[in-house]
């Protein structure tokens, strides 16, 4: 098998989760990816949240696989020139610092351009040009930005954050479709382009189901929403809508045997309209299938509260596992709450590659996400994060040709950490 992106080489400037889960996945399809970092200290995630004294943070070592890091301070003088060396022979620059901090550092797209007409630029930025453009932007800001917080939560509570990190993980994700984009068009143009993603966008993206429901409501109540039934006006904004689903088939969270001592005993129940007369049966409501309240879905919309009452007394004597394998049967969507736990101990998740564990030499053996985008002809191992600065003679020597002497003189400038002068001195 072969490495979907064998060639390509990825100049990852990046930090904290966005752009490390961008580049990571590109890793993944085969990229060399250079991962440049702060010499000393590097990526700030590589100490937060530290459970190993010490060793890289698993923040750092699940978002940073199958990359090589090389130390250089671009603000050293001879610092820049080995990045703008590095520059010359990559294909993408991908950088998610503040709006401008690449400009301060003297690299503008204007420059880079020069340096290598050819290079794209990747950047993750909170926002798009408008008023918020120069802000500073992490998961959470996105998400409230986004349109996410305020849909996601009950009617009666505070706007939620979900645990899904779809501000910085879905915008890896958008700037990578961007990033195979641009590599795509430059075979037929031979030039690089800019990308970005901006966060508020990318978690917009994925509220489009959202901004469908605002322009619905122009035209009157949402009614396949819980409080359309409970008889609670709406407002002039999407209100939260607590676990409804947000599609067209009625769907709920629903307590199953052991929820009173265990807290993802529960199992998310869709009352898809084609099975409708198949959940009359499981549940012991036969007369629901002809009651003209219950017959079609319109019927349903009001009664919603009930249905889903009633449902939930037949969850409630399954457990979630014995609920689903019994709806499975008759093709009534379902699925269960799986806790974390749950999931880092599934076998099938190792068996597909989705989980792995890899040995670290400082931290030892963890467990990772894997890529979650499988192709046939892509064989990519997941490999274990690098150290701080592991591959920085390597890749002086083998990406850019640098000889010993001028290894020495970039190492005494002090452009890849401490010079021997410095460090003597200190
Ligand atoms: N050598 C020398 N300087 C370096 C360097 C290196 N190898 N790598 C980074 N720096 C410098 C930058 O040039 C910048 O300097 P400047 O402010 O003097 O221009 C400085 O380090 C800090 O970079 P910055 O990006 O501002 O980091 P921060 O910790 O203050 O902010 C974020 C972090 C995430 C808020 C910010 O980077 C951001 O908004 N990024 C875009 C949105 C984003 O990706 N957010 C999600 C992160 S998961």
């Amino acid at each position: 098998m072969g490495k979907a992106l064998d060639g390509v080489r990825i100049l990852d400037f990046t930090h904290v989760q966005s752009g490390p889960t961008c580049t990571q996945l590109l890793a993944w399809f085969g990229a060399d990816v250079i991962k440049v970092e702060r010499p000393g200290e590097g990526d700030v995630t590589r100490t937060q949240l530290r459970d190993v004294p010490n060793a890289d943070s698993l923040y750092f070592t699940m978002l940073n696989s199958n990359k090589r890091s090389i130390t250089l301070d671009t603000k050293n003088a001879e610092g820049k020139k080995v990045l703008e060396d590095l520059v010359k022979v990559c294909d993408v620059l991908v950088e998610n610092f503040a709006p401008g901090a690449l400009d301060r550092m003297g690299f503008t797209w204007e420059r880079l351009q020069e340096i290598n007409p050819r290079i794209i630029l990747a950047s993750v930025k909170g926002f798009g040009p408008g008023p918020f453009e120069d802000c500073k932007v992490y998961e959470n800001v996105a998400q409230c930005t986004g349109g996410a917080a305020s849909t996601t939560g009950f009617r009666d509570g505070l706007p939620m954050v979900t645990g899904a990190q779809i501000g910085d993980s879905g915008t890896g994700l958008h700037l990578a479709l961007g990033i195979v984009t641009a590599l795509y068009q430059r075979e037929h143009t031979g030039r690089g382009q800019k990308v970005l993603a901006a966060m508020q966008d990318s978690v917009l993206n994925l509220c489009r189901v959202k901004v469908r429901d605002q322009q619905r409501l122009s035209r009157g109540p949402l009614r396949e929403y819980s409080q359309f039934g409970e008889g609670v006006p709406f407002g002039d904004a999407v209100p939260r809508a607590g676990n409804d689903s947000g599609g067209g088939q009625p769907g709920r969270i629903l307590k199953c045997k052991g929820w009173e001592h265990d807290p993802n005993a529960y199992l998310y129940f869709i009352t898809q309209a084609p099975v409708w007369e198949k959940i009359c049966d499981v549940i012991g409501e036969p007369t629901w299938k002809t009651d003209p309240n219950y017959a079609t879905a319109a019927a349903r919309l009001p009664h919603l509260n009930e249905i889903f009452t009633r449902i939930e007394a037949w969850t409630m004597a399954h457990t979630k596992f014995e609920a689903m394998e019994i709806l499975n049967q008759y093709d009534i969507p379902c699925g269960p709450i799986l806790s974390m736990k749950e999931i880092i101990e599934d076998d099938s998740l190792y068996a597909t590659g989705t989980l792995v564990e890899v040995e670290h030499p400082v931290r030892g053996a963890y467990v990772t996400v894997g890529n979650p985008i499988k192709l046939s002809d892509n064989d990519v191992p997941v490999e274990r994060s690098p150290l701080l600065g592991e591959h920085t003679e390597e890749i002086l020597a083998t990406v850019l040709g640098f000889d010993a002497d001028r290894i020495a003189e970039v190492k005494h400038s002090g452009a890849v950490g401490l010079s021997p002068v410095r460090q003597a001195a200190e």
